[in-house]
């Protein structure tokens, strides 16, 4: 299960992003935006954060303007690592180097095609494992205050 959030700076990318898990018959669960009005995207950051920490969703897309915002909300709560991408290469690194569990996207600087494009190769990137564990468990260390040089 995909946890899908926006505000309506980034509802035209969720609405594609959605097509492209609707098409391959990827279940998702919606946790707003439903439209262009404006809204306060921690929201959105916020409930879908909660549904990936609880267990409810694995991972979770969230789209803003920017990405940006939203992705600072998110990252807020213990135990995501939400990635603003950018590009394919972002995509797939984040996934295999950082173990990123929510994708974070920008409505105002990504267009719907470049959005599917990275959705599909961030679900279909693994965590690369290895090396890469004791950064992460780094990263949760700093996190928990538990971290030391
Ligand atoms: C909303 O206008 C905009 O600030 C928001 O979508 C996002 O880009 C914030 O980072």
């Amino acid at each position: 299960m995909i946890a899908l959030g926006c505000d309506h700076g980034g509802y035209n990318l969720i609405c594609a992003v959605k097509k492209y898990l609707d098409e391959r018959n990827i279940a998702y669960k919606e946790f707003g935006t439903f439209s262009e009005d404006s809204v306060d995207y921690p929201v959105y950051a916020y409930k879908v954060a909660k549904a990936v920490t609880s267990g409810e969703c694995e991972m979770g897309i969230l789209c803003c303007g920017t990405g940006i915002g939203i992705s600072m909300a998110a990252n807020k709560i213990k135990g995501i690592r939400a990635a603003v991408v950018g590009n394919a290469f972002g995509a797939e690194m984040t996934r295999r180097h950082n173990h990123a569990n929510i994708l974070c996207m920008g409505g105002r600087v990504t267009s719907e095609e470049e959005a599917v494009k990275y959705t599909d190769i961030f679900l279909n990137t693994p965590e690369e494992g290895g090396r890469h564990d004791k950064r992460v468990a780094m990263i949760e260390q700093i996190e928990n205050g538990t971290f030391s040089e």
